[in-house]
């Protein structure tokens, strides 16, 4: 991948250029409590979206995807939303260049391996790909964070998903062989070991990529700031789900919207299993961390409503295989892949009894990804002084 993007800048705008990588990311625990200011556990993977930049005499940002066989260009001075994958470079220019646009024309190749839909963030890969590439050539001086916080506005008002700080947190502050602990709400993180030589972290695709999974998503962020209002009613200090404990939830159950108390019922389930599954993970308990797994499944199913039947397939079907120590879908929802935790002398077995099982149901293999976790967001190769 990283040959073919050098291959193919030079051949098409045949200069030097400056190389990015940023990974996709996995989750371990702690679905959809980033923008309710709780905690989440994701990790950067060896797998990325690689960017190759380099400035033209045009006036405009010329954009080629290698994958998609697609090319755009733009003019600099008009950076507003559009369909399809360039809103988010367009983004990206408007939230951290001075006056929102590029002072002067780029040449921008893409290319990567993040799979699209997938539950594995590549957007927020894009973004910290170009976010990053961006900071060093106009010498920028952005730190990692405000890089982020650029990448998630972009999804906002770029890609009208009201994201959290997750994955692109991730991207960018990945580590390798370590997860991240972050606290959304002060954005103060510590990396955990993620050191389990006998165990394989396996993505399970299960293809399904909703197309109504962004609108959802919004309304699930809706849902729970309609049980905050209430619940703060009780308690002034209340001002996410972050902020509630079981008691006054189930105290005030009648209160809520039945959809809403689901909602916060399973936010409120999911940050306390996060917190407990970083503690069976400092006292390399993979047993018990694999049911909090099943358990965040469960209630991303049937409290969240945000899973599908073939995720809820997979996750069943895999829970009785052989070597699993647990298994969720991961990410924003309604299909995209189910992480799942492998003894390493089962995954091979692993892989094809789940892809045939899954094939005579649905009549499709699913791709399956066996991941490392790696380093965040970097330079490959930097570009020659301006
Ligand atoms: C998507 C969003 C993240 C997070 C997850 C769910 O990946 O981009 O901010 O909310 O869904 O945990």
């Amino acid at each position: 991948m990283e040959m073919d993007i050098r291959r193919q800048f030079q051949q098409y705008f045949g200069k030097e250029y400056q190389l990015t990588a940023a990974p996709g990311r996995v989750n371990l625990i702690g679905e959809h409590t980033d923008y309710n200011q709780g905690f989440v556990l994701p990790a950067a993977i060896d797998r990325n979206i690689w960017l190759a930049m380099a400035p033209n005499n045009e006036n405009r940002l010329n954009v080629r995807a290698l994958e998609y066989h697609e090319n755009y260009s733009f003019l600099l001075d008009d950076m507003h939303p559009v369909k399809g994958w360039p809103t988010y470079l367009l983004g990206m220019i408007y939230m951290i260049m001075p006056e929102h646009r590029l002072p002067l024309g780029m040449d921008v190749v893409v290319t990567g391996n993040v799979p699209v839909g997938a539950g594995m963030s590549s957007s927020a890969a894009l973004c910290s790909a170009f976010g990053l590439a961006l900071n060093e050539f106009f010498h920028l001086a952005l730190s990692r964070l405000e890089l982020a916080l650029a990448g998630q506005k972009t999804e906002h008002q770029f890609a009208n998903l009201q994201c959290g700080i997750m994955d692109q947190f991730a991207s960018l502050q990945g580590k390798a062989g370590h997860l991240i602990k972050l606290d959304c709400r002060n954005m103060e993180y510590e990396y955990i070991p993620f050191n389990f030589p006998d165990i394989r972290l396996i993505l399970v695709n299960s293809m399904v990529s909703h197309s109504l999974a962004s609108s959802e998503y919004n309304l699930r962020r809706q849902q729970c700031d309609a049980g905050v209002a209430i619940l703060r009613n009780y308690d002034s200090d209340i001002h996410s789900l972050r902020d509630v404990g079981t008691d006054l939830l189930e105290t005030h159950r009648k209160e809520l919207d039945d959809t809403v108390y689901k909602r916060c019922h399973f936010i409120v389930g999911e940050n306390q299993r996060l917190q407990a599954g970083c503690d069976f993970l400092k006292q390399n308990d993979l047993d018990a961390f694999g049911k909090l797994m099943y358990a965040s499944h469960e209630g991303l199913s049937k409290d969240y409503a945000v899973s599908c039947q073939e995720s809820d397939f997979l996750v069943s079907t895999i829970k009785d295989m052989k070597g699993v120590k647990g298994a969720r879908q991961m990410g924003g929802g309604f299909g995209g892949c189910i992480i799942t935790l492998v003894e390493k002398d089962s995954a091979e077995i692993f892989i094809s009894d789940i892809q045939s099982a899954y094939e005579k149901k649905y009549r499709r293999i699913p791709d399956c990804y066996s991941t490392i976790i790696s380093e965040g967001a970097h330079i490959v190769q930097p570009l020659a002084e301006l």
